[in-house]
């Protein structure tokens, strides 16, 4: 009787478990949805369409110009790539577009020390209408990315029924279990539920996925920006405690460096993703973008954060009168992080507070670093009043450390 409890209790600790070890931190890269979208018209448009060139281009600026050594290491294609199944059923890339096929570009990926993704879809076809990965294929699929030497499967829900999706999406864990492969599993299943329960189950989601859809797709505006903020934060009680090591909320791609967002509200994005502890998915021209978005994208503070290896994902945890909110994560080494993020839309806003209002202990002593400034206030207490100055749909952004115990300050002071 008891061995039988123990076995069964082995067998579904074995269930309940996403074990591949992949993305203990948020995962960062490049995905091409965003900025690229379906174009596959590679006669009118050969440097922008989805083609094994835009991957390559894309790869080399990864590996060129900073990111990569940053922590910015998958290149994920999104939907657009097949151009059919073989007569065994195996999926194939667009001859045209993808001429040396998928395995060649991870090959290539992988010389440059980089990561590549792939999309597929469980349902009968993909969001763009090419083939889907029905019940029926997901094993054959899962075969074909592994021997493609893929590392990233984003696995969306178009053209499936609520039924399909609950069966197909831990199938899809166990066939790229099986492989033997590591493959990072990222699913828009949420997304297709609406995101919330009881329709979602959120911890058979960290059991099978390494991070998920949960909400819209984004669009290249601020009013989208702000719309999956909104939703995050409304339902932050349900969603915050999910996140963690190996399992991530994903509010989906950064804007930065496109056409919607002002120089503030790109700052306000990479700010609140990374208070979100969301994956860091940068979908823009890396060939063009500005010396200023590659500032906000590459800076190391920010990344650290995002980064930081307790993944505790942070809230708002204050929303005042004036349209001015503070969101806090607390990260390793007893440190966190603020943003003061101002909805307002008439001038820079001078917010009076103090770290009491956050919570913060009396009994230290903080350091504070102006994570875009790099400007520093030592020894900043509890009760000490101050003022952040924050732009209309911009950020201020602090992280702050305990520097030392008042109590043995003050003792040191009296010696
Ligand atoms: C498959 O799952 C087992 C058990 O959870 C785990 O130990 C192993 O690392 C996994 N392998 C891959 C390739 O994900
Ligand atoms: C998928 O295709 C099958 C067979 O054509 C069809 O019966 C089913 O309704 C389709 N499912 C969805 C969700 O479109
Ligand atoms: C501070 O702590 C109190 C008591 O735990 C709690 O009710 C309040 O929401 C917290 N405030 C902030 C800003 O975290
Ligand atoms: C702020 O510090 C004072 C005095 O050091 C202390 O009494 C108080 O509890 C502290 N407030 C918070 C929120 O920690
Ligand atoms: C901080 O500001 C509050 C509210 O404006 C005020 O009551 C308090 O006296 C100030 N404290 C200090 C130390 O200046």
């Amino acid at each position: 009787m008891l061995l039988r409890t123990v076995l069964l209790l082995t067998l579904m600790a074995q269930v309940l478990m996403l074990e591949n070890g992949l993305l203990r931190t948020p995962p960062m890269g490049w995905l091409a949805w965003e900025r690229f979208r379906c174009n596959i018209d590679c006669d009118e448009d050969p440097n922008n369409c989805i083609s094994e060139k835009l991957f390559m281009e894309m790869a080399d600026r990864l590996a060129q110009d900073g990111w990569r050594d940053l922590g910015y290491v998958y290149l994920n294609i999104d939907d657009c790539w097949i151009g059919g199944r073989d007569v065994q059923g195996f999926l194939v890339p667009d001859s045209k577009r993808f001429p040396h096929g998928i395995d060649f570009l991870a090959d290539y990926a992988h010389s440059l020390g980089l990561k590549l993704g792939i999309y597929a879809d469980i349902g009968n076809l993909t969001c763009m209408g090419y083939p889907g990965t029905t019940l029926d294929k997901i094993e054959q699929d899962a075969q074909t990315f592994a021997d493609w030497e893929v590392d990233m499967l984003k696995l969306d829900g178009c053209f499936s029924t609520s039924q399909e999706r609950a069966e197909g999406y831990p199938k899809m864990a166990a066939a790229l279990n099986a492989t033997g492969r590591p493959i990072a599993f990222s699913c828009s299943w949420p997304a297709y539920e609406g995101g919330l329960p009881p329709r979602v189950d959120y911890e058979l989601l960290t059991n099978t996925c390494n991070f998920w859809r949960n909400y819209d797709d984004i669009q290249d505006s601020w009013k989208s920006v702000l719309s999956i903020l909104d939703w995050f934060v409304s339902h932050q009680n349900i969603l915050q405690p999910v996140a963690g090591p190996g399992h991530w909320n994903d509010p989906d791609m950064l804007l930065i460096g496109n056409f919607g967002l002002s120089f503030e509200q790109a700052q306000a994005q990479m700010a609140l993703w990374t208070i979100l502890a969301a994956p860091l998915f940068m979908s823009n021209d890396l060939r063009t973008i500005s010396p200023q978005n590659m500032d906000i994208l590459q800076n190391p503070l920010m990344i650290k954060i995002n980064q930081d290896p307790l993944g505790i994902q942070g809230r708002r945890i204050v929303k005042e009168k004036s349209d001015i909110e503070v969101y806090k994560r607390p990260l390793s080494r007893q440190a966190t992080a603020l943003v003061f993020f101002s909805r307002r839309t008439d001038m820079p806003y001078h917010y009076h507070s103090s770290l009491s209002r956050f919570n913060y202990s009396g009994s230290r002593l903080y350091e504070v670093q102006n994570v875009f400034t790099g400007e520093t206030i030592s020894g900043l207490q509890n009760n000490t009043n101050f003022t952040v100055i924050i732009n209309p749909s911009g950020v201020v952004m602090w992280y702050l450390y305990p520097t030392k115990n008042l109590e043995i300050s003050k003792l040191m002071s009296q010696e």
